[in-house]
């Protein structure tokens, strides 16, 4: 049985189908939705020899026509070079504007595919096929697309809604186990940010932090309680205007973590983990969360095999100058997404820097 999450924007809508084995799928779901016959199927040097050959077998025997585009693997290619061999295959194959392309991989692929896209033709349609759990519970959804500078990440893109998101949990079983640790963090922000009682479930389980110790009714929860979630926000603020801010949670001193320790070091994932245990201690310090909560939260982080202290050596005023240069500093001051209780967050800009030391203080020696 398929779960069917709808994402309901005005102009956009779409669906999130989460179907167990749905990848040899992907042709009929694609039928139901009257697109052109022409189909680029973009995804990187590890993805496809896994899952390319049903992707293509199950769109052809709808009646597609496929090519491909192969990418190598790693955030250190979402760059507009990438971009240009994805135009490169379309002239190639002469896509049209009633062609569409297909993001078979994780975020990498999604957000780069979906940003070709976005500007190919100026505007074709694009469908998200994740196949890391990060990518299914975020990155495929809401329409947020691009590549990296030089300079800093996600700083050239497009907002371009999907088609359709169709996630086929099975595809996780080859998943490295870091990397789907590195999912649970989005999954854990979700049970933090928006839904107690995903995080409840989770936190009764008592084996968080690799697929195989997980229920299959645990995985299907996550999965669409997840993205639920996502959908909930994305369809009340599309574009960031306010709500979709609460996504962040985690995120500001995570990404600078992330970035200071060169995008390899800590994950994406890993670095949410450390920004949330961040974000609570703040909460706590100011007032606005109990202590308690706090700490179940650090426990489930922890339960997922999740890092909750900041990587040995890591200096906490390079920490403060990373942060006045993130995306989310407006007239200066720092954006922080922070709970008020498990389910529930505020957004604010009045954390002093002294709190935000002395938290990273307290965080040291991981
Ligand atoms: P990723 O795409 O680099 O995938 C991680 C690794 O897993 C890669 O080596 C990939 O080839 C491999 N892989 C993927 N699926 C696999 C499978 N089923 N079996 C075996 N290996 C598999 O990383 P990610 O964590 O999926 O995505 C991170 C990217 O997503 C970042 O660039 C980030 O900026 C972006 N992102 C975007 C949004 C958004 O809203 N657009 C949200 C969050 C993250
Ligand atoms: N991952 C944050 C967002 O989609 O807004």
């Amino acid at each position: 049985m398929a779960a069917v999450i709808p994402v309901n924007l005005p102009q956009d809508a779409y669906e999130i189908v989460i179907a167990s084995h749905g990848l040899d799928k992907l042709g009929e779901y694609l039928s139901g939705l009257k697109l052109g016959k022409n189909i680029l199927l973009v995804s990187n040097s590890t993805v496809f020899p896994l899952y390319g050959a049903r992707a293509i077998a199950s769109l052809e025997s709808a009646g597609f026509d496929v090519s491909e585009c192969l990418l190598p693997d790693g955030e250190n290619y979402k760059t507009l070079e990438s971009i240009q061999q994805i135009y490169n295959t379309a002239l190639e194959n002469r896509l049209e504007r009633s062609a569409t392309m297909v993001a078979l991989g994780g975020g990498v692929i999604g957000d780069m595919t979906g940003f070709a896209a976005a500007t190919w033709l100026r505007g074709i349609n694009f469908v998200q096929v994740p196949t890391t759990l990060l990518a299914m519970v975020d990155a495929s959804i809401g329409g947020k697309t691009g590549v990296n500078h030089p300079q800093g990440k996600n700083l050239i893109g497009a907002f371009h809604q999907p088609r359709l998101v169709l996630i086929d949990p099975e595809v996780l079983s080859t998943l490295p186990v870091r990397e789907f640790r590195a999912g649970m963090a989005e999954v854990i922000k979700y049970g933090v940010i928006w839904d107690g009682e995903l995080f409840a479930k989770m936190a009764a389980s008592s084996g968080l932090d690799r697929m195989d110790s997980i229920s299959p009714e645990l995985i299907n929860l996550i999965l669409t309680r997840s993205c639920q979630a996502k959908a909930d926000v994305v369809s009340q603020d599309e574009k960031e205007a306010g709500l979709r801010a609460i996504l962040n949670y985690g995120h500001t001193i995570g990404h600078a973590v992330e970035s200071l320790t060169g995008y390899t070091l800590v994950n994406h994932g890993e670095a949410v983990a450390i920004g949330m245990v961040a974000a609570g201690k703040i909460a706590v310090a100011l007032g606005m969360w109990t202590e308690a909560e706090a700490v179940k939260q650090d426990a489930l982080i922890t339960q997922a095999g999740l890092p909750t202290k900041l990587p040995q050596g890591l200096d906490i005023t390079a920490i403060a100058i990373t942060l006045q240069l993130d995306k989310k500093v407006k007239a200066g001051k720092v954006r922080f997404v922070l709970p008020t209780q498990i389910g529930a967050v505020t957004v604010t800009d009045t954390v002093s820097s002294e709190v935000i030391s002395q938290v990273l203080q307290g965080m040291t020696g991981g």
